[in-house]
């Protein structure tokens, strides 16, 4: 690896891989691989770089929003004066009250706290009226959503969820929102964008696996939570859709995003009947049933009790040949020769890659 980071787009997401780019790269660069599959890709800025390093890239992710972010980096082949043609068009619409602004616009002097201006959710509701209008193949499609997003993403009145909505406009939030062509790179190695669940993606036998599953909060410090993708991400999911779901609550989250509708089994922070934690039970099982050769997994967070446990997992499944601490706060990266350690650090920048051989 010659050190260099290629480029990856990405929207502020929870568990983004931004930082530890450097470090997965490196680790993987080192191995004889050619297909890889990023199983939890999110942002898909993992899979992005995959890519652009050369090995024929498969993005898998649950929901819907990483679905579009792979088509749009991974699949779509149109030049960029296709889409910039297009997109020039979309700034340029008249905005006007439709469904979105209703829902989730917000006027300067309003009551109720909204994660947009309204100045920003009526060109939102023009943009996305005329993106159905093309009649576009769905990766070209895939291209518009995913600048549609990003444009959202940056003038957005929240903390980073969109569970809750500040009281006081952000600054970002005054700024008319722009759509850009997405940085795309030449597209030059075999990639498959996929939605399923990763028990599923498995299967398919890669070179290397990437885990990058999401992790509850289970330290001991801090009350038990859930992570909850569909939750915070609730309008990513309606922008896609366009498909007006009946909507909940004081954040207006659609129906199907309700924490009582089954989530992930990775998102439990709760220990099932034999004491064990759900989620790393799930962990285990898909270690073991992992079709791979090699599997790259990213741990971050979690508690003693956690980490002691995966611990175990890592000793008594496939050879494991590297284990690296990383300190993305000081960038600092150490190869850890194999000691319990690191289970017992509380230090919540410190972020853990473990290489295993099948
Ligand atoms: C920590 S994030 C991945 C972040 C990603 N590496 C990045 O850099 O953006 C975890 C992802 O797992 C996805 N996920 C959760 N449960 C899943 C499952 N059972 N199958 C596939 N994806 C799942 C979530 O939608 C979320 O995008």
């Amino acid at each position: 690896m010659n050190g260099k980071i290629p480029k990856t787009e990405g929207i502020k997401y929870t568990g983004s891989k931004l930082l530890l780019l450097p470090y997965i790269l490196g680790t993987v660069s080192e191995l004889p691989v050619q297909t890889v599959l990023d199983a939890f890709s999110g942002t898909t800025r993992v899979a992005q770089a995959f890519a652009q390093m050369g090995y024929d890239t498969t993005a898998n992710d649950l929901s819907v929003w990483s679905e579009v972010f792979a088509n749009c980096f991974l699949v779509a082949r149109q030049p960029a004066a296709f889409y910039k043609e297009i997109i020039d068009e979309l700034n340029a619409l008249q905005g006007y009250r439709g469904w979105f602004s209703e829902n989730y616009g917000g006027g300067v002097t309003s009551v109720e706290k909204r994660p947009f201006q309204l100045h920003n959710t009526m060109k939102l509701d023009a943009i996305r009226d005329k993106i159905d209008s093309y009649g576009l193949a769905w990766p070209d499609k895939c291209v518009l959503l995913t600048s549609l997003i990003y444009a959202l993403d940056k003038v957005d009145n929240t903390l980073g969820h969109y569970c809750s909505y500040l009281k006081e406009w952000s600054p970002r939030s005054y700024a008319t929102m722009k759509l850009l062509v997405p940085h795309k790179f030449p597209i030059t190695t075999k990639n498959k964008a996929q939605r399923s669940d990763v028990f599923d993606a498995v299967k398919e036998y890669h070179d290397l696996v990437y885990l990058d599953p999401p992790y509850g909060s289970n330290n001991e410090k801090m009350p038990p939570s859930r992570v909850r993708y569909a939750s915070y991400y609730h309008i990513w999911k309606t922008v896609i859709l366009n498909d007006h779901p009946l909507l909940f609550g004081k954040a207006n989250r659609r129906e199907d995003s309700r924490d009582t509708v089954s989530s992930s089994v990775f998102e439990e922070y709760r220990r099932g009947k034999s004491g064990r934690f759900l989620a790393m039970e799930a962990i285990e099982r898909l270690i073991k049933e992992a079709n791979a050769h090699y599997l790259l997994l990213s741990y971050s967070s979690g508690g003693r009790a956690t980490k002691s446990e995966l611990n175990d997992i890592l000793n008594s499944n496939g050879k494991l040949l590297k284990s690296v601490e990383i300190d993305y706060k000081k960038n600092v990266m150490a190869n850890m020769k194999w000691t319990n350690q690191w289970t017992t650090s509380q230090d919540k920048y410190k972020e853990y890659l473990f290489l295993i051989e099948k």
